[in-house]
């Protein structure tokens, strides 16, 4: 089996076939994909028909998965009911474990909403996300697109002053600001000491391209060494300069796609769709093993 790869564009989304990730593939064709998405940032493959299992073990390929916002919902609460058979992959749905699409008020509707706030995934812990990679399982009939913005390019694009603006600035990370930002506040201490705040440079290194980004987005919810109002702008502003439509890919699902994205170098958001449709997807994520994606020099 040959990888093929068809970017885009030169240095953001590819479409990768040739390959059938249900299959042990060879340690080649791995690094071709680990290759891929240290150029392109996110990767697209179609019709991989993939079980619970299967993803997990491609995932695994790429280093340790981890749960990530889970530990939030898991902290102190009673364990409900899951509709997907193995805690290591993340529900990204509507729909009960009933398969029935789940009431307006409940909590993964909550999640679902704060998905469409632009975030690199786990920013707020540490050890951060490395690879998310989604995999299709019902789409829905209108809406339900996710949009990826390469934040490299967006760095590149910045002027010469706002660089030299950024140089040390640092960004504190919180699991549950996207969820305040929707005015949902109702969590317990359990909840809210379930994941410490992180600080990460706000601009990075990325490592397998070497190349400088923005590490911004919803979960970023201060900058040290500023009024919350002064660093909530800047964020805010920077945000609204990263994710122009130049810098905006839109991906439009069918099942069985599975896309790859790197957490480092790429914001995303789910696009709204009718909730009371079933749109089923299921998360795999990755940890930067590594855990120290550098400040850029
Ligand atoms: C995610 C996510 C957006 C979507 O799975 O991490 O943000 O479109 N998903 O479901
Ligand atoms: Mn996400």
């Amino acid at each position: 089996m040959t990888l093929s790869i068809a970017p885009l564009s030169p240095g953001f989304v590819a479409e990768l076939s040739g390959v059938d990730l249900r299959e042990k593939l060879d340690d080649a064709v791995i690094e071709g994909i680990v290759k891929a998405i240290d150029r392109y940032a996110v990767v697209v493959f179609r019709g991989q028909p993939l079980t619970e299992e299967q993803q997990i073990a491609f995932a695994e390929r790429f280093g340790p998965l981890d749960i990530g916002l889970k530990r939030v919902s898991k902290a102190g609460q009673a364990a409900p009911k899951e509709r997907l058979k193995n805690d290591i992959l993340i529900d990204i749905s509507n729909v009960d474990a009933d398969g029935r699409p789940v009431q307006r008020t409940d909590p993964k509707i909550v999640n679902n909403i704060a998905n469409q706030l632009w975030h690199s995934d786990s920013s707020f812990q540490s050890p951060p996300a490395a690879y998310s990679m989604l995999s299709a399982q019902t789409v829905a009939r209108k809406g339900g697109d996710t949009e990826f913005a390469d934040m490299r390019a967006a760095y590149d694009a910045l002027d010469e002053d706002m660089k030299a603006e950024l140089v040390e600035l640092v960004g504190e990370h919180f699991a549950l600001h996207s969820r305040e930002i929707l005015g949902a506040d109702n969590w317990t201490q359990a909840q809210k000491d379930a994941i410490p705040r992180v600080h990460w440079p706000i601009v990075r290194s990325h490592p397998g391209s070497g190349r400088k980004l923005l590490f911004i987005g919803a979960h970023a919810c201060r900058v040290l060494g500023m009024t919350v109002p002064e660093g909530r702008m800047l964020l805010q502003d920077l945000l609204e300069h990263a994710t122009q439509r130049e810098f905006v890919y839109r991906h439009k699902w069918t099942v069985d796609d599975l896309v790859i994205w790197d957490n480092r170098a790429t914001l995303h958001r789910g696009r709204r769709f009718d909730f009371t449709e079933k749109r089923e997807m299921r998360r795999s994520t990755t940890v930067d093993a590594s855990g120290l994606l550098p400040a850029a020099a």
